[in-house]
């Protein structure tokens, strides 16, 4: 079971011994739970504040003719109204293509997109006068297309169909002894980041602007707020100290409020705040990309896979936003744990009348890999197998038998699948359990159980080369105590307690001694989102590069004071080792500071041999891979249809764990936020008129503490990374999202339980009581 963790420590109390690889708390936890931690909505607001509202779209496709703007004007408490015509600059918030605008100009997109904006004295007058959208926008209604097939069927895309093939799949799928083929879909998911999106903008002096803003990607809303201003870079200070979580939907989408709130405060020459509600959220925002997939696969009777042939389709709405690099990672994540010889894919953009879709941990990976793993189900299914073997002799080998090779030409060069399999297989006692549900289903009419094991693989890097960069800035203050700046964001993940440990252990200085500040863009320039799992990793190794810098100048100088040699000068324990004799830390940079020796320093970090070819779908696209195995329990009742998962057992490869409380907490979170995606959270379009229905917590329903697994077992593969990644571990934000694929396949491996022998049902995601009652009506 989990380690304890370690308690909040007396701040004068100095901390001793090792710090990285320790369990922490994290850096915000005791301001999170006492209300002290600010957030956007908690940042104190200046005088003359003013609130921006959005007005929406009310269809979901047509061309806009007017905006009545006189009726919106006369509303009680409005300053002005703002439209697409007022960006001085570029009317566009696409992070990749300029396909996105900010306010909608001459077409309507979706409904709930952003037509006009509302700023008035409270947000209260501000909502009320956007409410008027309805009657304030007119239009010419236009057919709107609302489901990928539909588009897909019209060949309706927002980038060109992408295709990845290697070998002969379709001569090898003639060649195969058995061939099967389906189709399935699984739905998006919303981020539900509990803070929703914000934006503050306060003016500063000469065309200068400060933006407070909830955002994974502080660079690049400086960038979009510039070009929507028609200014330079320089004049745009974005800054985000943390979010109420991101979980992808705040890598780009965290743009519209900003520009919007960007352009109001330096118009008005007044703080501006643009804070959106939960249903505005849910309508103006994307999220995971739904798939729909039509597959052939060919095997023989041993349930090896010979051959395949997949379309994966992603309905991506009504712009480009990241669907390429996420279609990209879908594409690479096909394969999942398994060596598949003769394959082909290909990937289609689906362009519809709804909202954007975007970023969600995963990004496309856990669509990818599910296509696999529901596939070598319906494989198992048919052969009779358990589908765990059928897994197992599929999975990539390390035996020289060049069966290590990924469709994208990377070699899986630290493949652990198995023996981590192996491990958890033994510790969950699988094979006794699988017995006993056999035993257990054959007595129980209308209760059954259900038992599955799901692999995970899951590429670490971002798949655009030059993403993967980071800087830092470390300052060491005259009184010894330290202050970290990276270029990444805190959204809960932990990562400013990482980074200030991995810089507490190269000082050796006590995790006390050192604060991690805001992300802003004027102090680190030029970064990349925190996405990809990759916080850690980058901006790890950009502030050991600082610390490092550092270091080397103090050890300069006690080699000068205690003798000895610069190199063999150790930091730790709060003190300066050299010369057999040592010197308080605190002592040795006030020396350092009336020697005129620099006590701060940058830090920069990129990741070695990346290469990729974004037309072809090859080269090295990740430093590593992630690996990890969940065997999941279910209970089903198949008269209402209603499932639990009783049971889980989860084994998580973190390589060696910065901190394994917080990378238990990541593992546990994306767990369930998973297995939410698998089971519950289901979003229903209005089929004829395209409005979200689902658009808040009262019809869209998220885990809750209550669904989470009762018992509950995680456990870190504790392995060093063999890649020269920071203090070896391995990224762990986005990796065991994928885990619960074990939770959606025990509902389906109870739902077979009620079928004859060899019966494949089809249950589709989210695994709802009535998807689970269909999958059974279905035998
Ligand atoms: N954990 C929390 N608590 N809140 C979040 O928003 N986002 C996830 C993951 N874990 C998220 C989270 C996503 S989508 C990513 S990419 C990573 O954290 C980003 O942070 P990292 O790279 O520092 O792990
Ligand atoms: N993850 C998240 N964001 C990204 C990626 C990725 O792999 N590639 C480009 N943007
Ligand atoms: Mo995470 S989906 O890469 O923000």
């Amino acid at each position: 079971m989990n380690k304890p963790l370690d308690l909040p420590v007396d701040a004068a109390v100095p901390q001793v011994g090792p710090v990285v690889g320790t369990s922490r708390v994290h850096e915000s936890a005791a301001l999170h739970v006492s209300g002290e931690a600010t957030y956007i909505d908690d940042i104190a607001e200046a005088q003359g504040t003013l609130h921006a509202a959005l007005g929406l779209s009310p269809v979901a496709h047509g061309r806009l003719l007017s905006i009545d703007l006189a009726l919106l004007k006369k509303q009680p408490g409005v300053v002005a109204v703002l439209t697409a015509l007022d960006f001085p600059g570029e009317n566009n918030c696409g992070p990749l293509l300029h396909d996105d605008p900010i306010l909608a100009e001459g077409d309507l997109r979706y409904l709930g997109q952003p037509v006009f904006a509302i700023i008035a004295t409270d947000r209260e007058l501000a909502r009320r006068a956007a409410g008027l959208a309805k009657s304030a926008i007119q239009f010419e209604a236009l057919e709107p297309v609302l489901t990928a097939e539909a588009a897909h069927a019209l060949s309706q895309y927002v980038l060109p169909p992408m295709h990845l093939t290697r070998g002969e799949p379709q001569a090898e799928l003639a060649r195969a002894p058995y061939r099967l083929d389906g189709e399935w879909a699984v739905g998006g998911q919303e981020q539900f980041y509990l803070e929703g999106q914000i934006s503050y903008a306060l003016p500063q002096e000469n065309r200068g602007l400060l933006v407070h803003c909830s955002t994974q990607h502080p660079s690049e809303m400086q960038q979009l707020i510039a070009k929507a201003m028609g200014w330079q870079a320089h004049q745009v200070q974005v800054q985000c100290r943390r979010m109420g979580g991101g979980f992808g939907g705040k890598e780009s989408q965290s743009a519209l409020f900003a520009c919007v709130a960007a352009l109001a405060a330096t118009k008005l020459r007044r703080p501006v705040k643009l804070r959106v509600d939960r249903d505005d959220d849910f309508q103006i925002t994307g999220r995971r990309h739904g798939f729909d997939y039509r597959w052939q696969v060919g095997f023989d009777d041993a349930g090896h896979i010979l051959a395949a042939e997949v379309d994966l389709i992603s309905n991506c709405g009504h712009s480009a936003d990241l669907s390429a690099p996420v279609m990209a990672r879908a594409l690479c994540h096909f394969d999942n744990a398994y060596w598949l010889p003769h394959v082909a894919m290909h990937g289609y953009c689906a362009k519809t009348n709804t909202q954007s879709n975007t970023a969600f941990r995963g990004f496309g990976g856990p669509q990818g890999a599910l296509a696999i793993e529901m596939i070598i189900d319906s494989v198992a299914r048919r052969l009779g197998l358990d589908p765990l073997l059928v897994r197992q002799r599929n999975f990539y080998k390390s035996d020289g038998s060049g069966q290590d090779m990924t469709p994208y030409g990377q070699r899986v060069e630290d493949n652990i699948i198995q023996p981590l399999t192996d491990r958890l297989l033994e510790t969950s006692e699988y094979a006794k359990r699988r017995e006993e549900i056999t035993a257990f289903n054959a007595a129980s009419p209308v209760l059954k159980k259900g038992l599955a094991l799901t692999p995970v693989k899951f590429g670490i890097s971002f798949n655009v080369v030059h993403l993967n960069q980071a800087g830092a800035l470390v300052h060491v203050y005259t009184d010894g105590s330290v202050l970290v700046n990276h270029g990444g964001t805190e959204m809960g993940q932990g990562l400013n307690t990482k980074v200030a440990q991995v810089v507490a252990h190269e000082l050796g200085v006590g995790l006390n001694q050192v604060r991690a500040s805001a992300t802003d863009t004027q102090k680190v320039a030029n970064t990349s989102a925190t996405a990809a799992s990759t916080g850690s990793d980058l901006n790890g190794k950009a502030a050991q590069d600082a610390a490092r810098k550092i270091k080397q100048r103090l050890a300069t100088l006690a080699a000068k004071l205690l003798g000895g040699a610069a190199e063999d000068v150790r930091f730790g324990g709060d003190h300066v080792h050299a010369n057999g004799t040592r010197m308080p830390f605190t002592e040795l940079v006030s020396k350092a500071y009336f020697e005129r020796i620099q006590l701060w320093s940058d830090g920069f970090y990129t990741t070695p041999g990346l290469h990729w070819d974004r037309a072809k779908l090859q080269g090295k696209p990740f430093y590593y891979y992630a690996y990890g195995a969940a065997v999941a329990e279910v209970l089903v009742d198949t008269l209402t249809g209603e499932n639990r998962v009783t049971r889980a057992d989860v084994l998580h490869d973190v390589g060696q764990s910065l901190n394994p409380a917080l990378d238990i907490g990541q593992v546990e979170g994306a767990f369930v936020q998973g297995m939410g995606w698998m089971t519950m959270e289901e979003l229903v379009w209005h089929p004829k008129t395209g409005m979200l229905s689902t658009h808040a917590p009262s019809t869209y329903k998220i885990p809750t503490a209550n669904d989470s697994p009762p018992d509950f077992r995680v456990a870190l593969y504790d392995q060093p990374n063999r890649a020269d990644s920071i203090h070896r571990s391995k990224a762990v934000g986005e990796p065991p999202l994928l885990l619960p694929f074990a939770v959606l396949l025990a509902i389906k491996d109870a739902v077979a339980a009620t079928g004859p022998a060899r019966c494949d049902p089809h249950l589709r995601a989210p695994a709802t009581a009535e998807a689970v009652l269909d999958a059974l009506a279905g035998h």
